[in-house]
């Protein structure tokens, strides 16, 4: 089985090419930080306006090196939500439409279980069931994967997500955008200690987070003092070790209480190297195991979504498109019988709520 993908939720245009058997054959992305940087943050309507016109080259790109034509394609997955919904609505009328086209079924994924699949594509890919850690831009999520599509939610932030806190205190730093990772490198040369930041909720049991008491706290000793480049460091470094406590403290607590020994980090800021080392020992104390994926699939992609779209196009699922190569009888009669081609997306989308496989 080969799938396309395609992913368009917010400032990254992606697709992919997935193959059961072969593995991952293609995969390419344009990034509009550039397009956004100036506004200092994502602009909705740029990125949307963005994505119209990179994503059918990205999908030509990647059809042609994978040497795919559409007849060989099992289906056109795409990201469906969560995210911008404009933003999303460009991907999910191309994928739909390419579908209908070419009379293939499409299949809707959403973007969390894409990020918490993206590890499968790694040569060594985690067992299920484990516990995830679905750090990004937008979420913070403790997740219990029992399998694929079968997934409890453990915990989840109450107000920031963990990139964010690093975005804005990267910020209020003066750093361009996407601050996480400028914060991150620049907390790599600050001297540890010489700021202490709150760790959110580590005083209290379960499995929540808050995040948006660090920036107030960031706020108030970068209005304190003179920032010179020195003590912007030291600050970085403090709030990346508030960050990283939190997340490790709260990994090694899941994996206490669900009795399980394998621990999935995804999502962009498992890309922090700090992380990764904390919680390399964390897992070692415990006689577990952690597993990420590549650098490069930690933020947005379409191979992860490619995964995802693989697992329940191989399960039967679909979007139920009538026209699209289910319906071999004039596919013009179809499409009207069926009043067009239903196009969604949704801004939210509560991860639970997802199907399991068949
Ligand atoms: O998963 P992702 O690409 O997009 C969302 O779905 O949100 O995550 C982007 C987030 C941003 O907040 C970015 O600052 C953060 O991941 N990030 C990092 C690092 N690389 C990306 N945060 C900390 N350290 C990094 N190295
Ligand atoms: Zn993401």
């Amino acid at each position: 089985m080969r799938v396309l993908a395609i992913e368009s939720s917010c400032d990254e245009s992606a697709a992919a090419v997935l193959d059961s058997d072969r593995g991952l054959l293609a995969h390419e992305l344009f990034s509009q930080i550039e397009l956004h940087r100036v506004f200092g943050g994502v602009v909705p309507e740029l990125a949307s306006r963005d994505h119209v016109r990179r994503l059918l080259p990205l999908v030509r790109n990647v059809l042609e090196s994978s040497g795919t034509a559409p007849r060989g394609l099992a289906g056109v997955a795409y990201t469906a939500g969560p995210g911008l919904i404009g933003a999303l609505l460009t991907g999910a009328a191309l994928a739909r439409s390419l579908a209908y086209a070419w009379r293939v079924p499409a299949i809707g994924i959403h973007h969390l279980e894409g990020h918490l699949l993206a590890p499968l594509l790694e040569a060594d890919p985690p067992p299920f069931p484990h516990v995830a850690l679905l750090v990004s831009g937008g979420h913070t999520l403790l997740i219990e994967a029992r399998e694929i599509g079968r997934y409890e939610l453990l915990g989840e932030t109450r107000d920031d997500a963990a990139g964010e806190a690093f975005d804005k205190t990267a910020k209020l730093l003066g750093l361009p955008y996407p601050g996480g990772p400028q914060l991150a490198r620049l907390a790599g040369s600050g001297r540890a200690g010489a700021f202490t930041f709150p760790r959110p909720m580590l005083d209290r049991p379960g499995l929540e987070f808050s995040f948006s008491g660090l920036k107030t706290a960031v706020l108030h000793a970068v209005r304190a003092r003179e920032m010179s480049d020195g003590v912007k460091a030291d600050v970085a470094c403090a709030v990346q070790e508030a960050i990283v406590e939190t997340l490790a403290v709260k990994a090694l607590r899941a994996l206490e209480q669900t009795g399980l020994d394998v621990l999935v980090v995804s999502g962009g800021v498992s890309a922090n190297q700090r992380l990764r080392a904390r919680l390399a020992e964390v897992v070692r104390h415990r006689g577990a195991r952690v597993y990420y994926p590549r650098t490069e699939f930690c933020t947005d992609n379409a191979a992860m979504i490619a995964v995802a779209g693989l697992a329940r196009l191989a399960s039967g699922q679909h979007d139920g498109l009538a026209p699209s190569g289910l319906a071999p009888s004039g596919l013009a009669h179809t499409a009207s019988a069926h009043g067009g081609l239903p196009i969604e997306a949704r801004a939210q989308w509560p991860l639970q709520t997802l199907p399991p496989l068949a």
